[in-house]
């Protein structure tokens, strides 16, 4: 049967000991053990299956890890506190003092600010690289290297990772592909496409209502025991552990991703279609005049469709203020950061959420100061929400 990563998370038989549908939430930081023979074995790693402590892992924790790897498809998973603990976890990880990355220079702000501005602390070095240009990721290979970041779907341009070429490349070279999954969540599996390791912000998509923050690393189980060893594991030892009642929380959460992104993606490709004929500059990677449009469609899981996050251009970043305070206004969703609710969220990427990135760098990578990110809600009248948009954008002059 082909690979589904819904059916995955559904065939998941997780309850409480009670019987309880939903698995009971493990309110404890610490575990009891009948025996201190017992203790000095889990300690040392030969017992398995017993808790030592909630910073290494706790049950709750253990759930919905448990099925973020069924949906990646990957052995395991540990949940972070922030998709960023997740991101910096396994590249401290990763990396050791005088090691080397090549990654994407289109990443998301909080990333891209990590790797330019905190890891020379550490003396590792970054090659910042247009992930579309294989030859350019190629060049910049050294003894050094260790992994290749990126992102499926990259903040904010909306390119698309060429995960089977990069993941290539990778094995050819001894270096961890580095995923972060954040923006295609069920739509995209990359480790069915070579990456070793994928990372999320589940505040995003995967947990869908805007009320907490929270990460996860997905990956093989060397990597996981790594992470979380008690010896020298970045997980363990720098300890952004995820809270046991918002794994809880979250997990109910996932089990209506794969209804979510297919109407956030319905939606922002009706959006996309429509401002596209009304004469407006879309980037969207589900129109076939985006320039990886087939690549996608080469590595997406179609039910999805194209995720919901879609771009405009209204070139300055003053019209696209006017815009924005207008569309808040007339009801089209919240000016707000952060993607994957369920009300359309806009923001202007180049001030905001790209805001670490230097304004040359923006300029190179071709991040225009009037782009508007939409991060396209569950809206059940989608033919309303695009009226609204054209009227915000008759009524302020733009279009
Ligand atoms: C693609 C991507 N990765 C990672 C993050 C960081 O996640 P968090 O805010 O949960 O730390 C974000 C946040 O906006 C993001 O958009």
């Amino acid at each position: 049967m082909k690979f589904d990563p819904a059916t995955n998370i559904q065939n998941l038989k997780q309850f409480g000991e009670f019987g309880d549908v939903n698995p009971s939430i493990t309110d404890s930081s610490t575990y009891t053990f009948m025996t201190a023979q017992k203790m000095i074995e889990t300690f040392s790693g030969d017992e398995e299956g017993c808790f030592l402590y909630s910073r290494h892992w706790n049950p709750s924790n253990k759930y919905l890890a448990e099925a973020m790897a069924a949906m990646e498809n990957t052995e395991s998973a540990w949940v972070t506190a922030s998709g960023m603990a997740a991101i910096t976890t396994t590249i401290l990880q990763l990396c050791n003092a005088g090691d080397h990355i090549i990654t994407s220079v289109t990443t998301y702000g909080g990333t891209f600010a990590f790797l330019k501005n905190y890891l020379p602390k550490f003396n590792i070095e970054v090659s910042f690289v247009n992930i579309s240009d294989l030859e350019s990721v190629k060049r910049e290979i050294r003894p050094n290297t260790k992994p290749i970041y990126t992102e499926t779907m990259t903040n904010p341009l909306l390119q698309i990772s060429d995960l089977p070429e990069l993941s290539k490349i990778c094995k050819a070279n001894d270096l961890k592909l580095v995923v972060d999954n954040t923006f295609t969540p069920m739509i995209v599996t990359p480790a069915m496409h070579g990456a070793d390791i994928v990372v999320y912000s589940m505040t995003k998509f995967v947990n869908g209502k805007n009320d907490c923050v929270a990460g996860a690393i997905c990956a093989d189980q060397s990597f996981i025991d790594e992470i979380s060893s008690v010896n020298d594991g970045t997980a363990m030892l720098l300890g952004p552990v995820l809270d046991p009642l918002r794994s809880s929380s979250i997990l109910k959460n996932l089990h209506t991703l794969h209804i979510r992104m297919r109407q956030h993606s319905a939606n922002a490709m009706y959006l996309a279609e429509k401002l596209k004929a009304d004469g407006i500059k879309v980037n969207y990677p589900g129109l076939e005049d985006h320039k990886d449009y087939a690549l996608f469609n080469s590595i997406m899981n179609p039910k999805y469709g194209f995720g919901g996050m879609l771009a405009i251009d209204v070139e300055t970043s003053e019209k696209a203020n006017i815009l924005m305070e207008k569309m808040e206004e007339e009801g089209v969703g919240y000016l707000a950061v952060s993607l994957g609710y369920f009300k359309t969220l806009f923001s202007n990427s180049g001030k905001s959420t790209s805001s670490e990135v230097p304004e040359e760098t923006q300029k190179e990578m071709g991040l225009s100061d009037g782009l508007i990110r939409f991060s396209t809600g569950l809206d059940n009248d989608i033919e309303n929400t695009y009226q609204m948009i054209k009227k915000c954008m008759e009524e302020t002059g733009i279009h």
